[in-house]
């Protein structure tokens, strides 16, 4: 990734997802004059240690676009819109980590290693997916060039990082109040997460499914451009801080074998294959956190389909960073790369 001079504006800087974009980019040692931390008024001043520096946090202002190539948003849906709005008007490109824009027909919904060349046809605006769409639909592409795939079925374990930075406080609250048999709040969920799960991520839905159930099964069409693909979900928020985990179960048209099925996970830009069955490796939150390859593992024959026509296979993805921050920092290298238009023309 090569986007060092470009100057980019962190929009929720202060939040679980923002936080950790401003980490990559100080792994990436992006030079601090060309990056803008913004949030919301209350933090406005706040300092942000960045390399050996310290980034003022400021709260939005028209003015602040002047001096940027792009935003990438990780707020809430009210300042995606109010502010993608203004941004595209001066010709700043925005990449949206929010879900307002994944699914309007003129806005590209975009994983890098999957369908990188959407970003060719951006209006000013660039969708990063849900964080469990993202390590599913890069699971989906990577094996659907062995075979037609028919069905997908996924269980989430997601991590409660998922739902922002005071999620991650109410699980850690509610785990120390429980061991010392102390009262806690419940907030944030309609039950404790603490020592508990939650199949319930999101609204419900009058289908009875999930809004979240939902984005993973329309967001991966869109990315996939495959409309014919059966995507069934259930999604469960569980006690784990960071990285969103998920049991796949894939039936393909036709008999696919194994080793072709390991092989085209191994060979696939982000993704890591963990599967020594014998030696207790398998992907686990904890090993992908911090980490930018999606983790699968646990790799077999689905049993109970017919023909050796289906496989299950188990994942762990960092939802704040392939996710979300780093999927949004990696689209901008893909546009840098791809698009013949250039950041100050985007229109
Ligand atoms: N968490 C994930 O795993 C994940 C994954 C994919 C996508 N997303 C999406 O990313 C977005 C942020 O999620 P998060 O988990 O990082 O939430 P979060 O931890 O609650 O952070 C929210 C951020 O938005 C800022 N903000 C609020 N109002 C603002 C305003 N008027 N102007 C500018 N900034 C404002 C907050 O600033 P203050 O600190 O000043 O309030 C904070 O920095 C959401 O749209 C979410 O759906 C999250």
């Amino acid at each position: 990734m090569d986007i060092s001079n470009l100057r980019i504006g962190i929009v929720g800087a202060t939040g679980a997802v923002g936080q950790v974009a401003l980490n990559i980019l100080e792994s990436y040692h992006h030079p601090i004059e060309k990056i803008e931390a913004i949030a919301s008024p209350k933090s406005h001043g706040k300092k942000i240690k960045y390399l050996d520096n310290y980034l003022t946090v400021k709260s939005f202002y028209n003015d602040i676009l002047n001096s940027l190539d792009a935003i990438i948003i990780s707020a809430t849906s009210d300042v995606s819109k109010e502010l993608a709005k203004i941004a595209k008007s001066r010709n700043v490109l925005v990449i949206d980590d929010g879900s307002t824009f994944r699914m309007d027909d003129t806005v590209p919904l975009v994983v890098p290693e999957v369908n990188g060349e959407d970003v060719e046809w951006h209006n000013g605006i660039i969708s990063t997916p849900n964080c469990t769409t993202t390590p599913l639909v890069m699971v989906i592409d990577s094996l659907r060039q062995i075979q037609k795939i028919n069905r997908v079925n996924v269980s989430t374990y997601q991590a409660v990082s998922g739902t922002g930075s005071l999620a991650r406080k109410e699980l850690i609250d509610q785990t120390k109040a429980m061991l010392s048999s102390q009262d806690y709040k419940v907030q944030i969920y309609p039950y404790p997460i603490g020592f508990n799960l939650l199949p319930h991520v999101d609204d419900f839905l009058t289908n009875g499914y999930t809004k979240e159930e939902m984005k993973m099964v329309n967001e991966s069409k869109k990315i996939l451009h495959d409309e014919s693909i059966s995507i069934s979900t259930t999604c469960v928020r569980v006690p784990v801080e960071i990285s969103h985990s998920e049991s796949v179960q894939i039936e393909f048209s036709g008999e696919v074998e194994i080793n072709d099925v390991v092989e085209n996970l191994r060979t696939y830009s982000g993704i890591e294959v963990v599967d020594n069955i014998t030696k207790n490796h398998y992907p686990t939150p904890l090993d992908s956190t911090d980490q930018d390859d999606v983790l699968v593992g646990r790799i077999r024959k689905d049993i109970s389909i017919n023909e050796s026509r289906g496989i299950s296979l188990w994942l762990s993805c960092d939802n704040l960073r392939k996710g979300a921050s780093l999927n949004a920092l990696q689209i901008l290298n893909e546009v840098k790369i791809r698009s013949s238009k250039t950041f100050s023309k985007i229109k």
